[in-house]
C-alpha cells in the first residue's frame, strides 16, 4: 500500500508538473482530488490495510493529500489571476481642464484700491463690525432722530442691558476709533465690511464692503481732497475717465460732496446705466465738520481734515462694466473665471 501511495505521489507531481492553464488545472483536481478520484480510492482502500500498519498508511495518505490539495491551490492562483483584457484608450479625447483659484473680484478691487492709496501715504486700519450706537452715529454728528438709526436701516443686536449695539452701517466709525485713539497727523484708509436692513436687488445688498477714508493734518484743504480722489479715479478707472464734484450732505463732513465719474458704458452720452445723465456717482466724502473733530478731542482751530467713503462691489461694478451687484455672491465660476 505504502508503495501504491508513493507510485500515486509521482503520477500526481508529474501531472502537476503538465498544467499550463485553468482548464488544465482544473483536469488535475478533478482527476486526483474529488470524491471519486484517485486519493479517495486510495482511501477506501485503507479498509484492506492491515491493523498494524493502518497508522502509518492512514498517515501518508494524509500527507497526499494535503500536498495534492496545496499544489491545486497554487496552480488556481497562478491562472486565474491572468490580468483581464487592457480597457481600451482613446488616446484623441481632450485633457481636462485644470482650474486655477485666484482671488476674487472684489478681493482684488479692495487691493487695488489699498495699493493706490498706500502708495499716496495712506496706511490701512480696521475697526469692529459690531459698533455701538455712540461711534456709528453720535459721535458722527448724527442727531438723534436722524433716519438712519431707524428699525429699517439699521441691524440692532440684541445684548442684555444694552440696546445701543449695532452691525455698522458704513465704515466711517472706524475714523472716530482712529481719531480718538491717534494724534494727527492721521492718513489712512478703512476697508471693511458693512450692513443694512435692505431689501437685496441688482443694486443693492444687506451685506456689502467699503473703503473709508481720512487725513487730518495743520492746513488740510478741499483742493487736496480733489486732488487725492482725482488721481485715485484716475489710477482705479483708467487715465481717461472723467470727474465732476457734486454738493451733497453727509452729517460728518461740512462741506459734503458726492464724486462722479463718465458713464462707463456710453462714455457721458447718456444711457440707462447712467439714466440719461453721462455721469455715475462713485463716492461720498467731504471736510471733516469741526462738531466731529471735537468729538475726538482735536481742536478744529488747529486741525483741519477730509473724508471719503466708497462701496467696494459698485466700485468694482462700474469698473468691469456689471449691472448686477448680487453676481459676485452666487459663486458661478463662468462669471468669477473672467476677473
Ligand atoms: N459713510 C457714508 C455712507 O455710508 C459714505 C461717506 C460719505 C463717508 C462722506 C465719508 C464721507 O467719509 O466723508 O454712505
Amino acid at each position: 500500500m505504502l508503495d501504491t501511495i508513493s507510485t500515486l505521489r509521482s503520477q500526481i507531481e508529474t501531472d502537476a508538473a503538465a498544467v499550463s492553464n485553468a482548464a488544465e488545472a482544473e483536469a488535475f483536481r478533478l482527476k486526483h482530488l474529488v470524491r471519486k478520484g484517485t486519493i479517495a480510492a486510495l482511501f477506501d482502500r485503507l479498509r484492506e490495510v492491515p491493523k498494524d500498519a493502518k497508522r502509518e498508511t492512514g498517515q501518508a495518505l494524509n500527507d497526499l493529500r494535503t500536498s495534492a490539495e496545496v499544489t491545486f491551490e497554487a496552480m488556481q492562483s497562478r491562472f486565474s489571476n491572468a490580468p483581464a483584457a487592457t480597457p481600451r484608450q482613446d488616446v484623441t479625447l481632450p485633457g481636462r481642464t485644470l482650474y486655477h483659484g485666484h482671488e476674487h473680484p472684489l478681493r482684488q478691487a479692495q487691493g487695488r484700491i489699498e495699493e493706490i492709496f498706500t502708495r499716496m501715504g495712506f496706511s490701512i486700519a480696521t475697526g469692529p463690525m459690531v459698533e455701538d450706537d455712540y461711534h456709528n452715529f453720535e459721535a458722527l454728528n448724527f442727531a438723534p432722530d436722524h433716519p438712519a438709526r431707524d428699525m429699517q436701516d439699521t441691524f440692532f443686536v440684541k445684548m442684555e442691558g444694552r440696546d445701543d449695539i449695532l452691525l455698522r452701517t458704513h465704515t466711517s466709525p472706524v475714523q472716530i476709533r482712529l481719531m480718538k485713539s491717534q494724534k494727527p497727523p492721521i492718513r489712512a484708509i478703512m476697508p471693511g465690511r458693512v450692513f443694512r436692513n435692505e431689501a437685496v436687488s441688482a443694486r443693492s445688498l444687506a451685506e456689502f464692503h467699503q473703503v473709508e477714508g481720512l487725513y487730518v493734518d495743520r492746513g488740510v484743504t478741499l483742493a487736496q481732497l480733489k486732488g487725492t480722489l482725482f488721481e485715485f479715479a484716475r489710477a482705479y478707472y483708467g487715465s481717461g475717465v472723467k470727474m465732476r464734484f457734486r454738493n451733497s450732505y453727509f452729517p460728518f463732513t461740512e462741506p459734503s460732496a458726492e464724486m462722479d465719474i463718465t458713464c462707463f458704458l456710453c462714455n457721458g452720452t447718456g444711457c440707462r446705466i447712467c439714466k440719461q445723465t453721462g455721469w455715475l456717482e462713485i463716492l461720498g466724502c467731504g471736510m471733516v465738520h469741526p462738531r466731529v473733530l471735537r468729538n475726538c478731542g482735536i481742536d478744529p482751530e488747529e486741525y483741519s481734515g477730509y473724508a471719503f467713503g466708497m462701496g467696494i462691489e459698485r466700485s468694482q461694478l462700474l469698473r468691469i462694466g456689471l449691472d448686477d451687484i448680487r453676481l459676485f455672491y452666487e459663486n458661478d465660476i463662468r462669471m468669477l473665471e473672467q476677473f
